[in-house]
């Protein structure tokens, strides 16, 4: 009895912490923004993109790497080649043959090139960032639940710590990153980057822009993939049509009480 009573005890004691501790990590809500690409018909914008690539090159570029993304990609946002030739050429990369005498070659970038890591291999961005890796952000809105909004509540929840809450040396609080304390310091805040076309430059504009630019990065392919989506479904909705009625036709006369096939002296 005390046996059954025991394992009782320790199954709820189980079941509380389980569930207690999954629903303590799913607690955090994100903030949601109504994004233009949302939905089965969605398309970029292309303005709130560019100015998340001018907030790229001018800020998260200094740490995080775009390795999957080539800078001719940048054509899908509106940029000209020539616009696209000046992006490329404002980084280094290193050649994929080496020079003459065997060493790397470092030259400038062109729009066949990934936008490369600022750092020369992951020791050196852990060196320069007290330990912590900045990971790369070509698929950082798909890499994470609910991606989009995930980057935009990041970006903008750099909150004063609870009180008696412990944010260890080189951290920084953060209320939508997991466990909080996070190595990146808050890399955008009101007036931080200047734009050219008058909008406004705050805080939330920023973190919707560069979302708006790193989701274009995750998936260039969205607006091809939904335009698909259409003519597909117009397409079934033909056929389902057309099922029907030759369905219909088909049972017509035995739903008439005729039979369909006569064989020999029927
Ligand atoms: C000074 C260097 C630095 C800059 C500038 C910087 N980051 Fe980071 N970032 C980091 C580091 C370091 C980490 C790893 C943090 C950790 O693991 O605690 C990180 C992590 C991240 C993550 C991953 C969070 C997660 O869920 O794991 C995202 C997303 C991110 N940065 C976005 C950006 C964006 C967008 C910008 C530009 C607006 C930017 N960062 C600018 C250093 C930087």
């Amino acid at each position: 009895m005390l046996k059954a009573k025991t394992i009782l005890v320790a199954l709820t004691a189980v079941t509380t912490v389980a569930f207690g501790v999954g629903a303590a990590g799913d607690s955090i809500e994100m903030k949601k923004k109504e994004w233009q690409f949302d939905g089965p018909f969605g398309t970029f914008d292309r303005p709130a993109a560019q100015r998340g690539f001018q907030i790229f090159r001018e800020v998260c570029s200094s740490c995080h790497s775009l390795k999957y993304f080539k800078f001719r990609n940048l054509s899908g946002l509106g940029y000209e080649d020539d616009m696209i030739k000046a992006f490329a050429a404002e980084y280094e990369v290193v050649d994929a043959d080496p020079d003459e005498y065997g060493d790397e070659k470092i030259r400038k970038g062109e729009p066949k090139d990934a936008i490369p890591a600022p750092f020369a291999n992951e020791n050196a961005a852990r060196a320069s960032n007290g330990g912590a890796f900045p990971p790369d952000l070509s698929l950082i809105t798909k890499a994470r639940a609910d991606g989009p909004n995930y980057l935009f509540s990041l970006m903008t929840g750099y909150v004063e710590a609870p009180v008696g809450t412990d944010v260890p040396e080189g951290m920084h609080y953060n209320k939508y990153f997991i466990g909080h304390n996070i190595a990146m310091a808050s890399p955008l805040s009101d007036g931080i980057v200047t734009y050219e076309d008058g909008t406004p430059e705050t805080l939330d504009q920023y973190a919707y822009d560069i979302t708006n630019f790193l989701h274009y990065v995750a998936e260039p392919k969205l607006e091809e993939r939904h335009a698909l989506g259409l003519p597909v479904m117009m397409f079934l909705f033909f056929m389902i049509g057309v099922t029907y009625l030759v369905n219909r036709k088909i049972w017509k006369p035995v739903k008439e009480g005729k039979t369909l096939w006569h064989h020999g002296d029927d």
